[in-house]
């Protein structure tokens, strides 16, 4: 893919392709409840294979997708995986999908921290792939990053991963190759490292992953993917359903009293979430990589894409708590937790109301630094190229009903829908540019030793050709956010995914641990297709 990328960068500029007949088909609104997402994309190969994602045909004789389960996974276990197309109906429609073990989320691994997990992962996909284990500080040669850690596995070919877990925190596992396609079309899965140690969190009734996504259908099935071409490359290809854990009607059951402890994670390819429940209270307690300092009540939480959270609720009253997805632009249910039985015995409803802190020394030691001047300092940016008439500056601006900066892009503006819809690598760059350098694309790395600490500076120059949020990931390494916009960040959490918002600048505050080379980019899907990323070598 390296290869791949350096090529890209010298090709000319392509004529916009041909887009008649596949643009979004209208109707499907996201107003309904439930809701699922799915990525697609293409890898140039196979070009008989039917596209990945078709519905009808395609999902005949293919085993039905599991549900996610538990994989508690103890010292010399090794666990087998492997990615295989898979039928899953969605929304009345059978449709093509791929799971994990056959499963839609992934099984969830649920490991010690510190504890070691090999895994024989098996390509069963007709198109080459990777597993990267996102946010788990290991080997940089198991990091799966096509190219830059490991050559892509072929179809049928195995490869074996060493994994480790330095940090406990919820983390997961997905696809590094045109994920837009297969983390969208259910290659997703969580791990929970669970703390070495006596529990620092209060006792709960239930623990409850949650994948948060969407997905993109059309009638009869799901919008196909290109195998050939990234499509939506400028504003990532938002889904037209909810989906939660890969169900487009999610529902939990509880009991008057109880706290769930929900692990959230983001899986859209380019949605951030902004959830609540509805009438319940819900406490923050956890994020990527960590726990916070202090834990706190909020109203709701922001997730940009591959961003996690922990929060514990307490549902109080028998009743159906909605799920809520709320923007500036109203609220969508997602899914409900019905509510009813004999009430719980109230010991974890009494530890709810305590907001406990949880020191980390070697987070303080780096917070420490963050009065330093940026070592590196990033411009999130975009070019775009004959795209009928093209983005100048200003176009961006049609992102919004008000004419003003919007800095999240919480739908996919309709102005700009059409335009999102042809674009591809071909006439849309995603760039992290040095601005002290100028330099940017795929050769941009910065060498760094092992111990050092670096402030990144992540500015989302708000008069860019298309100003959306970006949410930048950093691999192999945790770090925590030291400032938004010049103002330090009051409780600083271990990160992995740091959401910056269109005309912010984020500081980030990093250590680097594991020596290698480490990707930084932009986990839309669609803009590391384009080319949104850099790398740090780290050296021992
Ligand atoms: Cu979750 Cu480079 O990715
Ligand atoms: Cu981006």
């Amino acid at each position: 893919m390296r290869l791949n990328r350096k090529l890209f960068w010298t090709l000319p500029i392509l004529a916009p392709i041909a887009l008649l007949g596949i643009l979004p088909a209208g109707g499907q609104g996201m107003g309904g409840m439930g809701g699922m997402g799915m990525g697609h994309g293409s890898m140039g190969m196979d070009r008989a294979a039917p596209p990945a994602g078709a519905d009808g045909p395609a999902a005949v004789g293919l085993p039905e997708a599991l549900e996610s389960r538990v994989m508690e996974l103890a010292p010399g276990g090794l666990l087998q995986l492997e990615a295989r197309p898979v039928a899953k109906d969605l929304a009345g429609n059978r449709v093509r999908m791929f799971g994990f073990n056959g499963q839609i989320p992934g099984p969830l691994l649920k490991v010690k921290q510190g504890s070691r997990l090999p895994v024989e992962f098996t390509n069963r996909l007709d198109l080459p792939t990777t597993v990267h284990w996102h946010g788990i500080r290991l080997e940089n040669r198991f990091d799966g990053v096509p190219g830059l850690t490991q050559p892509p596995i072929r179809p049928g070919e195995s490869y074996r991963y060493e994994l480790r877990f330095p940090d406990a925190g919820l983390f997961w596992y997905h696809p590094h190759l045109r994920e837009d396609m297969t983390q969208e079309l259910g290659l997703y899965g969580a791990i929970l490292v669970v703390p070495e140690g006596p529990p620092s969190l209060a006792p709960v009734d239930q623990e409850v992953v949650l994948f948060l996504d969407d997905i993109r259908t059309q009638r009869g099935g799901l919008e196909p993917f290109s195998r050939e071409q990234v499509r939506y490359t400028l504003s990532g290809r938002f889904g037209n359903r909810f989906l939660l854990n890969g169900a487009t009607d999610y529902r939990l059951q509880a009991r008057p009293g109880e706290v769930l402890r929900f692990y959230l994670i983001n899986s859209a390819n380019t949605r951030t979430f902004s959830l609540s429940f509805e009438g319940a209270r819900m406490k923050l307690v956890g994020a990527d990589a960590g726990l916070y300092g202090r834990e706190s009540f909020v109203p709701q939480v922001l997730l940009g894409p591959a961003e996690r959270a922990v929060v514990d609720v307490l549902f109080e009253q028998a009743g159906t708590y909605r799920l809520l997805q709320t923007t500036p632009h109203g609220s969508t249910p997602l899914g409900t937790v019905a509510v009813a039985g004999p009430p719980a015995d109230g010991r974890a409803a009494a530890g709810f109301f305590r907001l406990q802190e949880h020191p980390d020394a070697e987070l303080e030691a780096l917070r420490a630094e963050a009065g330093r001047a940026p070592d590196v300092s990033l411009a999130l940016a975009v070019e775009a190229f004959g795209m009928g008439g093209g983005l100048g500056p200003g176009m961006g601006m049609m992102g919004t009903a008000e004419g003003g900066l919007e800095p999240i892009e919480w739908e996919e503006d309709p102005m700009m829908a059409m335009m999102n819809a042809s674009s591809t690598k071909a006439n849309v760059r995603w760039l992290l540019r040095d601005r002290s350098t100028g330099r940017a694309g795929p050769d941009l790395l910065y060498p760094v030793a092992a111990g050092e600490v670096r402030k990144i500076r992540l500015f989302n120059d708000p008069s860019s050709a298309h100003p959306m949020q970006h949410p930048i990931h950093l691999h192999g390494q945790r770090f925590l956010v030291a400032a938004r916009n010049g103002v330090e960040e009051a409780n600083p959490v271990w990160k992995d995914t740091a959401l910056v918002p269109a005309g912010e600048t984020v500081d980030i505050l990093v250590r680097f641990s594991e020596p290698g080379d480490w990707l930084l980019h932009c986990h839309i899907s669609e803009h590391l297709e384009a080319g949104m990323e850099a790398a740090f070598r780290v050296t021992p």
